[in-house]
């Protein structure tokens, strides 16, 4: 039987990208859809125009530079919106609008004081406008799965003949169970013309959004909306790589196929958690670091014997490349370009020299460099990051009978800057000198510290998150000193603040 495709639309870079802390800059977006591109996601949802400039540049900057994917931008029910959105789309080969309006009764009595035709008269005049200036639109009616089904379907018929041609049903406070769910899709996709894409939006807030998800694809939907990691507002969207991953494996009695080109999924986690500085969860399905990880002793056996006795997916499908020894104090720059070539990095002369010049470093304080490691290093480095305070000097000194102090010294264009504090352990002593030498109040939420491999001499990597003025912002590092790292986080998260900011 031939299988239905079923549209994957990420929206890792406007709803992925309102997870606390998430922000990025518009480079880091443009990166992020790359590796979205070469994922071959259907459509790419790259921000929300009218919120901020900087959102507005983004999506321009992605429109101009990926060709593959149809890139959407989102906008509320409102001309201002609309056109700004249209304008942010102008670069692009393939484009989409992307317009909502709450439908719910408790959105409408507590958020907009408006009638149900009100609303109605809202969504079909806005998808009217849209429709002078793009044929490829989107309709959402926000917090679809608590609106009275009747009202949704009504919503729904209106947009689609002011010249909708997607209809996407949000599960916006992750609310639906999946049998409810799929009825609720069933109902729209029997009611509406063929010819309209029923699409679907799960939040994770009970932890079924990928349920939802595939509940409305055995329904009728078509496209699934979704995220890298699951990242997004709260508890989250549905994660990408769990959908696409349910669908292949089991296609046998779903009979459903993407486009998606699984072996840059991993890839694709990688960079979105080093970017956005959200890391994934141990046991995070398809993802986890835990995932193809076997530790009883029973399974380790039917693991040798035959894979498939207790792996569902083979890991290197997903290009999940492992932590074998790789390279060392030896080995040569061909070896070397060869080897980050396999782990699908192509860089530029420069890149390569500033690599090659930390991997050997790195070599001299680390006898086996792993996968893991070169990976931690190439993100860190290949990552656009707006490097506009840089550490050049570091030094701290601490211990049960002495009260911690650092010495930082900071480049920040052509000045350097010096600076030296105490505090209540050598990290704090040094986020205290960092702090006065920028002259930013932040505040530490949260600080994790992890190895890259394992052994005495692993690479760590320390992950923050600081809140400045209002904003949440993460950063993270890596090094074989965990100091190194710690400052180097710190000051990550302080550039993406002062980044966006400008
Ligand atoms: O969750 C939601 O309802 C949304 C819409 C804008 C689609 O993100
Ligand atoms: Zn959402």
């Amino acid at each position: 039987m031939e299988k239905k495709l079923i549209k994957i639309f990420d929206t890792t870079l406007r709803d992925g990208e309102q997870s606390p802390g998430a922000s990025l800059t518009k480079e880091q977006k443009l990166r992020v859809a790359q590796q979205l591109a070469k994922l071959k996601v259907d459509i790419i949802e790259a921000g929300f125009p009218i919120s901020s400039e900087d959102d507005f540049e983004a999506v321009k900057l992605v429109a101009k530079k990926i060709k593959g994917p149809t890139i959407a931008a989102l906008s509320r029910s409102r001309k201002e919106d609309i056109d700004r959105a249209i304008s942010a789309l102008k670069p692009a080969f393939k484009s989409r609008i992307h317009i909502f309006i709450a439908t719910s009764e408790i959105h409408l009595k507590y958020k907009f004081h408006k009638a149900q035709d009100e609303i109605l008269k809202l969504a079909k005049d806005s998808v009217s406008y849209a429709r002078k200036f793009i044929k490829d639109i989107e309709f959402s009616p926000e917090d679809a799965s608590r609106t009275e089904p009747e009202f949704l379907l009504k919503v729904a018929k209106a947009v689609v003949d002011a010249g909708a041609t997607t209809i996407n049903i949000p599960d916006t406070v992750g609310y639906a169970m999946p049998d409810e769910f799929g009825k609720l899709i069933a109902y729209i996709r029997e009611n509406l013309p063929k010819k309209i894409t029923i699409s679907i939006h799960c939040h994770n807030d009970l932890g079924l959004a990928v349920a939802n998800s595939l509940s409305a694809i055995e329904n009728g939907a078509t496209q699934v909306e979704c995220t890298v990691n699951g990242i997004g507002e709260r508890a989250g969207n549905a994660a990408l790589e769990e959908i696409v991953m349910v669908l292949k494996t089991r296609e046998d009695i779903l009979g459903k196929k993407t486009n998606i080109r699984i072996s840059e999924i991993h890839s694709a986690s990688k960079l979105v958690s080093s970017l956005t500085g959200i890391s994934v969860q141990m046991n995070k399905a398809i993802v986890g670091e835990n995932a193809f990880r076997h530790e009883a002793g029973i399974h380790q056996d039917g693991i040798l014997k035959k894979r498939t006795t207790y792996e569902i997916i083979d890991p290197k499908k997903i290009g999940l490349k492992g932590s074998e020894l790789v390279l060392g104090k030896h080995s040569g720059r061909h070896a070397f370009v060869k080897h980050i070539e396999e782990l699908g990095y192509r860089l530029k002369e420069k890149e390569l020299e500033k690599i090659f010049i930390r991997f050997k470093r790195l070599a001299d304080k680390k006898k086996e460099i792993t996968d893991s490691d070169l990976i931690a290093i190439l993100e860190e480095e290949t990552t656009p990051l707006t490097k506009i305070y840089t550490l050049l000097y570091l030094h701290t000194s601490s211990g049960t009978k002495t009260v911690p102090t650092a010495t930082v010294k900071l480049g920040k264009k052509d000045k350097i800057l010096e600076d030296a504090s105490c505090g209540d352990g050598p990290v704090d002593a040094v986020y205290r000198t960092i702090d006065r030498m920028v002259g930013l109040k932040t505040v530490l939420l949260d600080y994790k510290i992890k190895s890259v491999t394992s052994g005495k001499d692993a690479l760590g990597e320390v992950s923050v998150k600081l809140k400045i003025k209002k904003e949440i912002m993460s950063g993270r590092a890596v090094s074989t000193d965990i100091i190194e790292a710690s400052a180097k986080a710190y000051l990550n998260a302080i550039n993406r603040y002062l980044a966006i900011k400008k």
